[in-house]
């Protein structure tokens, strides 16, 4: 098979990994792909994710026999739609399912009418309503806008003066551009978070190994969110009876619901959960992949990723078992000082060989390109994931953070507490 990837981030590289361990690909292509992916794959960087007419043209000039597209914004946008009118083979939800992400609203809606476990929340459309709403609720609260922010619009306010000035920079200003035209304003919850990743078919649900990431930028849980710093899997706080309650409450029922609402989902669904005390709700739902989730979970998938990706897309997902190591894996991404904010790039990348036929480490490309002169150098915020399996948490963690000292560039920043939280188990 001849397959085109999607993307351009660590997850994708990650994908990719996969997808080359395959005995069904003979070749990968990936749109705009990155330094690392283009190790293994024929990337054309030319080609932006949002470019549907191109990354369609792509496909078809490449007569490639299945497309994995695995970002948010194309997903949400409707490019699955797109590339399924071309008569192309595709993984992923379409635009009418992608909703479940692309809409804060809209999932909490779904969750209520369906009674899946989630925060209490309401919806609003006009600032003042919000205001007003706000003046006698609890604090803290959360305050989310509606659509697609980079998973940045989500604001923790701990007094009312702060959730005020949170709605004038989602619905007034405008912070996160229309994504903020509807906010959600939700209950305030407390627990660990735990990321659970599932394959669907539009019918059946298999949920993969869980994992746990770290959002902010800095150690021990301090400064902005970001996309996430690193991860580890499994989360020794998804313990069994966590898994049976949301088998129960919230796995199958989500797809039943979408289902029911004539939106049929097929790809990959994310579920962010906590474990509150009052036990597991959704935070949120995400339509894709998580990054750097992938990292950890995929490298420890015994099935050939291929066959689930497949068996998803042709509705036969109630055939396949999903089978993981029994080991674990740790994800520190490589980050360029600075990010989320403001950063440099350009920096030649070093030590890059040093993972060459390492078993059981990885260094999954992020945010990285050839220059002019043919030097691997930086291009992005998260740079590089560096990834490592041991038998356990504390073996995977420990390699990882080794395998972080055999790359360099300038302003390279990590965090040092990636999976310390497991100590605590
Ligand atoms: P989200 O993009 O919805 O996952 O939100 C980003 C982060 O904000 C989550 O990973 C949580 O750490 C936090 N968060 C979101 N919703 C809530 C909530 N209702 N209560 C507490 N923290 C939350
Ligand atoms: N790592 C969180 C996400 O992919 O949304």
């Amino acid at each position: 098979m001849k397959v085109l990837i999607v993307g351009g981030g660590g997850r994708e590289h990650a994908i990719a990994v996969s997808m080359k361990k395959s005995a069904k690909v003979d070749k990968l292509y990936c749109v705009p792909g990155n330094a690392g992916i283009a190790q293994i794959a024929e990337c054309e960087p030319s080609i932006g994710v949002m470019e549907f007419d191109k990354v369609v043209a792509y496909a078809k000039e490449k007569e490639v026999d299945m497309v994995f597209v695995a970002p948010d914004d194309p997903l949400v946008g409707g490019l699955v739609d797109e590339l399924q009118a071309a008569g192309l083979r595709v993984f992923g939800p379409n635009k009418a399912a992608a909703i479940l992400e692309g809409s804060k609203a809209f999932s909490k809606d779904l969750m209520k009418k369906y009674n899946i476990p989630t925060a209490a929340y309401e919806t609003f459309d006009d600032p003042e309503a919000a205001l007003a709403y706000l003046e006698t609720a609890e604090m803290p609260i959360v305050l989310k806008a509606d659509g697609l922010a980079l998973g940045k619009g989500v604001l923790i306010c701990n007094t009312l003066e702060e959730a005020k000035a949170g709605v004038k920079e989602i619905m007034m200003d405008k912070h996160f551009g229309s994504a903020g035209n509807r906010m959600v304003v939700e209950e305030f919850m407390t627990g660990r978070e735990v990321s659970v990743l599932s394959f669907v078919d539009g019918k059946t649900i298999r949920t993969m190994t869980s994992a746990q990431d770290h959002k902010r930028a800095k150690d021990g849980d301090q400064g902005l969110n970001t996309g996430g710093m690193g991860t580890f899997s499994p989360s020794p706080f998804y313990t069994e009876e966590v898994d049976e309650f949301c088998k129960k409450y919230i796995y199958q029922a989500t797809v039943d619901a979408m289902a029911a609402e004539g939106r049929e989902f097929k790809g990959v669904i994310f579920f962010g959960l906590m474990l509150t005390p009052k036990g597991p709700r959704v935070l949120e739902y995400n339509a894709r992949f998580g990054d750097p989730e992938t990292q950890v979970v995929l490298c420890r998938m015994k099935n050939d990723l291929v066959d689930v990706v497949e068996a998803c897309i042709d509705g036969t997902l109630d055939q396949v078992e999903l089978e993981f190591e029994d080991n674990a894996a740790v994800c520190v991404v490589l980050a360029s000082d600075g990010y989320p904010v403001a950063y440099e790039k350009g920096f030649e990348i070093s030590g890059l060989e040093n993972f060459d036929d390492k078993e059981d480490y990885y260094c999954f490309h992020a945010g990285s390109k050839f220059d002019a002169a043919g030097k691997i150098v930086t291009n992005g915020g998260r740079v590089l994931g560096i990834t490592a399996k041991g038998e356990n948490l504390k073996e995977a963690r420990a390699k990882a953070y080794e395998a972080t000292k055999w790359v360099e560039f300038s302003n390279k920043y990590m965090r040092n507490d990636i999976g310390k939280a497991i100590d605590e188990a």
